[in-house]
């Protein structure tokens, strides 16, 4: 199995994916807030890239079945249910429900990659359960780190460090390119200060500013949920 790093998403098109295996991480906050929703009972999570898209496929909220969901500056958008705190996916809330999402960077990356030939979704919530997926399948595959703005991210490619990790134990046919590398070695010197490292992060910072650190505890947990969610056919189920 080969292992690629995509460090930004800007460094790639939506037709590179094209029949691959791909994995999206945006652990502050939009993956961590995908698997929360899933785990709740939300029927399915429709990520969109633009405002104008999200608004015209959930117009009709069918008595509620839908809500709209997601962030502009961290923030609630107006008009929106829910903003992108995973704290607000709660089962009395997303039970049921279709969430159309749009986040600044991470629902724009998992859209990116439409043409693949599945997208796992990953947080440090399911690390595990996504390396396990992996193994399984044997595939060569493409871990695409979310960023922030088309640039890099500590927690993202930590994320994808702890990921490769995991896929490493006991492999010896694993083949990892040089951003695969570097991502392992950085996790590997952050692993024992894990939540101090995404806290300090530029996107961390910004988040306990605004108010969410709690949120940034909750995302920095390891393997709480075995749930892989797909993106397929434009929709990421459980
Ligand atoms: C994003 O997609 O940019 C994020 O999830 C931003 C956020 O923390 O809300």
């Amino acid at each position: 199995m080969r292992v690629n790093v995509v460090l930004s998403p800007n460094q790639v098109d939506e037709l590179y994916f094209t029949g691959k295996t791909a994995v999206v991480i945006d652990v502050l906050r939009a993956t961590s807030t995908i698997l929360t929703a899933l785990e709740n009972g939300a029927r399915e999570i429709i990520p969109v890239a633009s405002l104008e898209f999200g608004a015209k496929i959930s117009a009709n909220s069918f008595g509620g079945k839908i809500v709209r969901g997601g962030e502009k500056n961290m923030r609630k958008i107006e008009g929106f249910d829910l903003g992108n705190s995973p704290l607000e996916y709660t089962r009395e809330v997303i039970e049921g429900k279709t969430v159309v999402f749009f986040t600044t960077n991470g629902s724009k990356a998992i859209v990116k990659t439409k043409f693949s030939k599945a997208t796992y979704i990953a947080a440090f919530l399911n690390a595990a359960a996504v390396a396990e997926k992996l193994k399984a399948a044997g595939d060569d595959v493409e871990i695409v780190c979310s960023g922030r703005g088309g640039e890099f991210s500590y927690e993202d490619t930590i994320c994808a460090g702890y990921i490769i990790k995991l896929l490493k134990s006991n492999d010896r046919t694993l083949r990892l390119k040089d951003s695969a590398q570097a991502a392992l070695t950085l996790y590997e010197e952050s692993a024992a200060k894990l939540n101090e490292r995404v806290k300090n992060s530029e996107h961390g910072m910004l988040l306990s500013d605004a108010g969410f650190e709690e949120d940034i505890n909750y995302c920095v947990r390891l393997n709480v949920t075995g749930l892989v969610p797909v993106f397929l056919s434009n929709s990421i189920k459980k």
